[in-house]
């Protein structure tokens, strides 16, 4: 071994040479896998225990390399560690460090493993917690949007389809279909935490060992419901990665509609809510302007999120089993997806509770356009026992006249309407109003006010 000091001390027993400086740069994955020694010392250890339970290694051993990896566990806190990218990766760079802290029983760590299911399992035990911490960020923003929401339970403000104005719905309305949709967000992570919860420790590089470990040890030490089943599928599988992506994606899209609504509502047209000064940037030649960048950027950060599922889905596709090193590639894109999400919700969370609704300004826009149309409709249909059609267009003939005359519909006369309509009485204006329109959406689901209250109370206590 000796005679070959420059090929890899890991793995060159049987190299003369040491690798080009360009093999050497797009081999190394320690500038960013780094970031799971935690889940690698982690793991190591589980498997360390393990060894000497099962009596392939000795218990002595076992306790320097314990006590080694804690040592090395502190000495990368601290920043005291250095990573060699001529180690390729966080696993060499650990086990080297190992050697030099403990001496030789560090090479017995490796016995009945290989980087291949160690690196599936860091990715899995690091990818672990960042759905916990996501799962807690969307129920933190949750939570915020539902107390916001019952504070404007009974704001009103156009509900748009096409965003042309259509019905004047409730603004904690409006917010609480957020709720709903960051429920279903983090129910898809907790779906993928639960898949992905099998541990590949022990596939070894892709057939098993023939050492006697104990793999449902390893599994339970390290939080997960057992072993993955089959040695190849352990080594080779990234759909957790993709997964968390894909749930990611969908939370990233959630919030950017969300933001894009924020960047609509707070302009000087609109002017429904007025975002803080905290999360409001100022123009360096504009004077006046009160840009919403914070929002802009949660609307921007799709763009990268969804890139990183594309890029993982398109190194997945057609790799022949098992492990390949086309697969480091599942990292880098995977982290910035995940640091970028949880900024977004960090951010979006700061930018929501901070918000200041116009309930002036939102209720005449909610009376603007016509938007209680289809209260006069549903009105005839049930006082005058219309069909609903014929209601349509009486309604239609009798916006066409307000329109016609610059009002809005609870402007025109009784006897403009009974031009249209000469069975239509006085009652009606009662239900014309923007204030009556939402109170009467009692359905379940509906914008009502009082729907609105109760829905967002069963949020913030189930929060
Ligand atoms: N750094 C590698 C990765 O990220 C670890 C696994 C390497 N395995 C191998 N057989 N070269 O995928």
């Amino acid at each position: 071994m000796s005679d070959k000091k420059s090929a890899n001390q890991m793995w060159g027993g049987r190299f003369a040479d040491a690798p080009d400086a360009l093999m050497e740069k797009i081999n190394a994955s320690i500038g960013y896998d780094q970031r799971f020694y935690t889940q690698d010392i982690a793991g190591s250890k589980a498997h360390a225990t393990m060894l000497a339970e099962c009596g392939i290694i000795s218990a002595d051993d076992a306790k320097q390399i314990l006590h080694g990896l804690d040592t090395i566990l502190r000495e990368i806190a601290a920043g005291d560690f250095e990573f060699k990218p001529a180690l390729e990766d966080i696993h060499m760079n650990i086990e080297a460090r190992l050697k030099e802290v403990i001496g030789e029983a560090a090479g017995r760590l490796h016995t009945g493993r290989s980087r291949n299911d160690q690196v599936a399992l860091d990715f899995k035990l690091y990818i672990r917690d960042r759905l916990d911490g996501l799962i807690e960020q969307i129920s933190a923003l949750m939570k915020v949007l539902a107390v916001k929401a019952e504070a404007y339970a009974d704001f009103v403000m156009p509900g748009f389809t096409h965003l042309q104005v259509a019905q004047p719905v409730t603004f904690g309305h409006h917010l609480l279909a957020y709720v709903e949709m960051l429920a279903r967000d983090r129910s898809r992570f907790e779906d993928a935490r639960k898949r992905m919860n099998l541990s590949p420790l022990g596939a070894a590089a892709l057939a098993g060992t023939s050492f006697p470990i104990d793999r449902h040890m390893t599994a339970k030490a390290l939080g997960f419901d057992g072993p993955t089943a089959n040695s190849l599928d352990s080594v080779a599988d990234r759909d957790f990665v993709m997964e968390a992506l894909a749930a990611a994606s969908i939370t990233a899209i959630h919030l950017s509609r969300l933001a894009e609504e924020m960047v609509i509502w707070s302009t000087s047209q609109f002017s429904f809510i007025r975002m803080s000064d905290k999360f409001s940037t100022g123009s360096s030649i504009m004077p006046q302007k009160r840009n919403p960048d914070a929002a802009e950027l949660i609307r921007g950060k799709p763009g990268r999120i969804i890139g990183a599922l594309n890029a993982i889905m398109i190194v997945m596709k057609g790799l022949p089993m098992a492990y390949a090193k086309d697969m480091q590639e599942d990292k880098e894109m995977t982290f910035d997806a995940l640091d970028n999400l949880e900024l977004s919700l960090a951010a979006m969370g700061g930018m929501v509770d901070d918000i200041t609704a116009h309930r002036d300004v939102m209720e005449v826009a909610a009376a603007s356009g016509f938007a209680t149309a289809t209260d006069l409709a549903d009105w005839c249909v049930r006082v005058l026992n219309m069909p609903f059609r014929d209601a349509h267009h009486v309604t239609g003939a009798i916006v066409a006249i307000a329109e016609q005359a610059n009002k809005r519909i609870d402007e025109l006369s009784l006897a403009e309407m009974q031009n249209v309509e000469p069975k239509i009485t006085a009652d009606i204006f009662d239900v014309l109003s923007v204030q009556n329109s939402v109170k009467s959406r009692v359905s379940f689901g509906g914008t009502a006010p009082e729907n609105v209250v109760k829905q967002a109370k069963k949020w913030q206590k189930m929060l």
